[in-house]
């Protein structure tokens, strides 16, 4: 029937590579098998008391319950600026180079609305994140992917972009802590991108995403740290991760004010905002007590070593990443990254993501997610090591 004949758009939506373990899974869930569930991205921690109560101070307030600002409460973005200058030195103003999102997720995938035109291309990174890819789908235009490999510490390769491709971009997105690679950028590869920016006028986007969830002491920069960052870019950052909030739905985005600009047009026309009461747990958050911050990074440092030491005694290969609450690991040879996903689920009940559901060349790898106990790591390794690859 004509009438719910789809769009083209979500006709061109790439395969669901996951479909398969979706399906799986429910199946193992169905005949009561005990799943261990190391495929989500989302924490199992809870959001930390203190920002628990500013959201139920903040609810009673009528005041509250309006309409919001489209582009953020102003203390939202004061406390954004202040946290940025805190954290990484970075100077914002917090009227004209911050805006709230409902979810860092929703700030990225309206982006592209903002710049890309039919036929205009954005430079990608795979494997990745998969609305990057998608946000530029909708909004007309082509992906041209940048293999992210383990030779080039799952940075992209600006030297492999032909000229007339970097002459069509428009949009550059890049991850660091990545997401699924957990590999990390140093000041000298974000340079690299102004440089690059600049000279092909292109439009850096940077998800920030994972800054505050790194290990060892390692402080990861923020993009808006380098000389001319902000004449070619933005960052999209997020409360998801840091605070525990993936629920609450909370982010924002900060950088050059003309591309805030742009994408604050096409919000003012989507949505609405965020819901002033979360905003205000929001600014609690961020001027809060931030020891809640180095509790949960500890709790992952040690899931992390539990994990890494564990599959490499299981004869798995990864290395400790410096960031992020996942690990991207080989997958044994002879198998491909989905067979070994299936292998695992129906031998051992755990579900991990096959590599190569975020882009081609995360082929050969799965990722694993820490959002579990320590008690069920250990179980996970247990019944992993029962298992001969
Ligand atoms: C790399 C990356 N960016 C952005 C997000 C979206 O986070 P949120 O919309 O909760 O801020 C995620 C969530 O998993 C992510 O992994």
């Amino acid at each position: 029937m004509k009438m719910f004949e789809k769009a083209d758009r979500l006709r061109k939506l790439p395969p669901y590579l996951f479909k398969e373990i979706d399906r799986k899974k429910a199946e193992a869930i169905a005949q009561g098998v005990d799943i261990i569930d190391l495929g989500v991205g989302d924490p199992d921690l809870p959001t930390p008391p203190h920002i628990i109560e500013a959201l139920k101070r903040a609810v009673e307030d009528p005041a509250h319950h309006r309409y919001p600002s489209y582009s953020g409460m102003n203390d939202f973005k004061e406390a954004v600026a202040q946290w940025y200058r805190k954290r990484f030195g970075v100077e914002l103003d917090p009227h004209s180079e911050v805006v709230s999102l409902i979810g860092s997720k929703e700030g990225i995938a309206h982006f592209p609305l903002a710049f890309i035109n039919p036929g205009d291309v954005a430079l990608v990174p795979t494997p990745a994140y998969p609305v990057y890819h998608i946000a530029t789908l909708f909004a007309g235009g082509e992906s041209f992917f940048m293999p992210l490999l383990g030779e080039n510490n799952f940075l992209p390769d600006l030297d492999m972009i032909p000229d007339e491709i970097a002459a069509k971009a428009k949009i550059m997105f890049i991850n660091y802590p990545n997401n699924p690679t957990s590999a990390v950028a140093d000041i000298e590869f974000f340079s690299r991108v102004v440089r690059f920016a600049m000279d092909r006028e292109i439009v850096v986007c940077h998800d920030a995403a994972y800054t505050e969830l790194a290990f060892d002491g390692y402080r990861p920069p923020s993009f808006l740290e380098i000389e001319g960052a902000k004449d070619v870019g933005l960052e999209f950052h997020s409360l998801s991760k840091t605070y525990n909030m993936t629920g609450w739905r909370i982010g924002f985005a900060v950088g050059n004010r003309q591309a805030i600009e742009g994408l604050g047009a096409i919000k003012s026309n989507i949505d609405s905002g965020v819901f002033q009461a979360v905003q205000m747990a929001g600014v609690e958050s961020l001027r809060g007590d931030q020891s809640c911050v180095r509790e949960m990074v500890e709790v992952y440092t040690k899931r992390r070593d539990l994990m890494v030491k564990g599959l490499n005694d299981a004869g798995f290969q990864v290395k400790p990443p410096k960031a992020t609450f996942y690990l991207w690991v080989k997958v044994p040879e002879g198998y491909t990254s989905g067979q070994l996903a299936s292998r695992v689920l129906e031998e051992a009940g755990l579900v991990v993501t096959p590599g190569n559901g975020f882009g081609e060349p995360g082929e050969g790898y799965f990722r694993i997610a820490l959002t579990q106990t320590r008690e069920r790591l250990a179980e996970a390794i247990r019944r992993l090591k029962r298992i001969a690859f």
